[in-house]
Formats: C-alpha cells, structure tokens, sequence
C-alpha cells in the first residue's frame, strides 16, 4: 500500500559538542565546576545528659545520642577525618528542663559539658560550633520565652540566648550559632559576646530558617517536647524575598556567617544568598532531607552514597562555602 511520504530532511551534524568533556572519568575530572571537600563540612552531633551508653536515633540511621566520652571519640573521627567543623546539640534529662530553658546556659548544662569536653579533645583541629537556641531545653519545647497568653515572647527571648550565647563562649565554642529566628538576635549576641570579652568568637547566623516539616527527625534527636509548630519565628516556605531578607539583616547585625536551611529544597534562596552575602555562606542540609535519602536506599531504591554526594555537591553548586550534613564523615577525600 502507498503513503506520501515527505523526505527526510538530512541531519544536521552538530558543530557544537558538549559531551567531549564527559568522554572520560579524567576529562569530567578536570573540567568540574564544583568539588566537595571535607574541610567545607560539618558534622552536627548530639550530646545527651545521664545516659551511660550512645543511644541510636530510629529515623536518622547511624546517628546517635552521644554521652560525653562518645562525643570525644566523633571529634576525633571528624578532625582526622579532615572535616571543617563540629555543630553541637545537646540533650538535657527530662527533669533539667524548664519553661525558661535555663539548663542551656548553666556551665554545667549537657551543651556546655560537651563543648567544653569536645575543645579538651581537639582543640583548635577542628571549628566547635554551639547550636544557641532554649528549644533542646524548654519543657514547652519553643526556641525561646513565652509572654502569659502563650506567645513567644521576642525581646524577652534575646536576653536569654545572649546568656547562652555567652555561656558557650565561656564553654570554649569557637562559633555559636543562634537558630531560634527572633528578630535582632545577631546584633543582640554580638554585643553579648564583645560585653563578656569574647570578641573572637564568630556568629553563624541561621539567617534564612524555615518553619519546614523536614527537621521531623531532629525533634526525636533532641528529644523535642514541642507541640504545635514553628511558624510565628520560622520562615515560610513560599518566602523567596523573605529569605535575602533576613540574610541582608543578619549581616548589618554583625554575622559572621549567614546560614540558609534546609538546604535541598530552598537552593533558590541559597542562590540569592550567596550572590548578595560579603561573608561566606553555610546550608544545613537537616534531618529529613537525610532520612529520605537513607530510608530510600534502606529499600534499594536509590544508592545512597551517590545519593549523599549528589546532593551535596548541588547545595555547594548552589553557593554554599560550607555544608552542614549528618553525613559529613561519609563524603570520600578529593582525589
Ligand atoms: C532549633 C533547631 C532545629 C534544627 C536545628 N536547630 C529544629 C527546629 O527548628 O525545629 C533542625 C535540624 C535538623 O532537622 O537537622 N534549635
């Protein structure tokens, strides 16, 4: 049977070829735009009070509760490791909790213990950083004070982390990292730490912080008495402008280093921030995102460490100077 057929038109041969840098392990080696190096990341950790024993964490697979000793030997790990920082997060025993928080800032509080501990260990090998927030501590488990009818009281709120803020300082934090987005806490920290003789310790700034259903495994990390949510301090997640926002204010306000979270889903507003920031720029690539990537390997649906280092070197592609990754210690040494 006949069809009218129309001729092929001839095929156009490319003049232009991009795939002759990808032809060999070599050549995509050399011509790489973005490399992932331990000495950018950062590993969080969790230090848990009256616990003899490292505790797993169900949904943040090869994560653990540490005590005192454990946390020492990760620092360790991580400095011989080569990686850039340690954040700290500590877990204080259900009864040092209170509605003011006020276990955070005691000299012999869980996080101060283990600055203190981890410094003893590695000294200046690695960057000791303190999450600086009262939500690991408050028995309402909100990031900061509440007024009478329940809110969260902002100005009342800066006092309180200006004193722990102060007191990992004294702890021997290299950098503390204020995460609980009250307005005015950079500078209020700042000022704390200059007051208190503690000019040298550096502000991470968690500049863009959204209210994000990602940190699920975190609040069982920290053992989180939180009801409700975060969203009258946190960012909402449809907020682009929002988030340079609050990273152009953090940065007037003295930060150090300003800091976008999380990380996967937010490289628009990581982008913004590393083209606008004068300092360098960290991205927390936080417990779900995490979680997801381990529970989906867990099926053998995806590999996992190409997973991890694929979505590390995209938030790095994005602008970020330095990652923060519970797989920190996973990441292989450039070659
Ligand atoms: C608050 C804080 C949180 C995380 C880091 N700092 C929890 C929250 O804001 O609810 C989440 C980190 C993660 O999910 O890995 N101190």
């Amino acid at each position: 049977h006949h069809e009218s057929r129309t001729p092929e038109p001839s095929t156009p041969t490319p003049s232009i070829r991009p795939r002759r840098l990808r032809t060999t392990p070599a050549m995509r080696n050399l011509v790489r735009e973005t490399r992932l190096a331990r000495s950018q990341l950062v590993l969080p950790v969790f230090v848990r009070d009256g616990q003899d024993a490292p505790r797993p964490i169900s949904s943040l697979p090869g994560v653990v509760q540490h005590t005192l000793d454990s946390l020492c030997a990760e620092a360790e790990r991580a400095a011989s490791a080569g990686l850039g920082g340690m954040m700290l997060f500590g877990v204080p025993r259900e009864e040092d909790k209170d509605a003011a928080g006020s276990a955070g800032a005691r000299p012999d509080g869980i996080l101060n213990r283990g600055l203190a501990a981890v410094r003893d260990a590695v000294g200046d090998d690695l960057v000791v950083m303190a999450d600086t927030c009262l939500d690991e501590f408050t028995d309402h488990g909100h990031c900061g004070l509440l007024t009478e009818d329940g809110r969260v009281d902002n100005d009342a709120t800066l006092e309180a982390y200006v004193a722990l803020a102060v007191s990992q300082a004294d702890a021997g934090a290299h950098v503390v990292g204020p995460s609980g987005m009250m307005d005015g806490q950079v500078r209020a920290i700042r000022e704390g730490l200059d007051a208190a003789g503690h000019a040298e310790v550096a502000i991470l700034a968690y500049a863009a912080k959204y209210a994000s259903a990602f940190y699920g495994p975190f609040r069982e990390a920290v053992g989180s008495s939180l009801q409700g949510d975060r969203r009258t301090y946190q960012q909402d997640p449809a907020n682009r402008r929002e988030g340079l926002r609050e990273a152009l204010l953090d940065l007037a306000e003295g930060a150090d280093l300003v800091m976008v979270k999380p990380a996967g889903s937010y490289l628009d507003v990581l982008a913004d921030v590393a083209a606008a920031s004068d300092v360098p720029v960290a991205a927390y690539q936080v417990s779900g995102e995490y979680a997801m990537i381990c529970a989906a390997a867990e099926r053998g649906w995806i590999d996992r460490d190409a997973a991890l280092a694929e979505s590390l070197t995209c938030i790095v592609r994005a602008g970020a100077d330095l990652v923060l990754s519970y797989a920190a210690l996973e990441v292989p040494a450039v070659r």
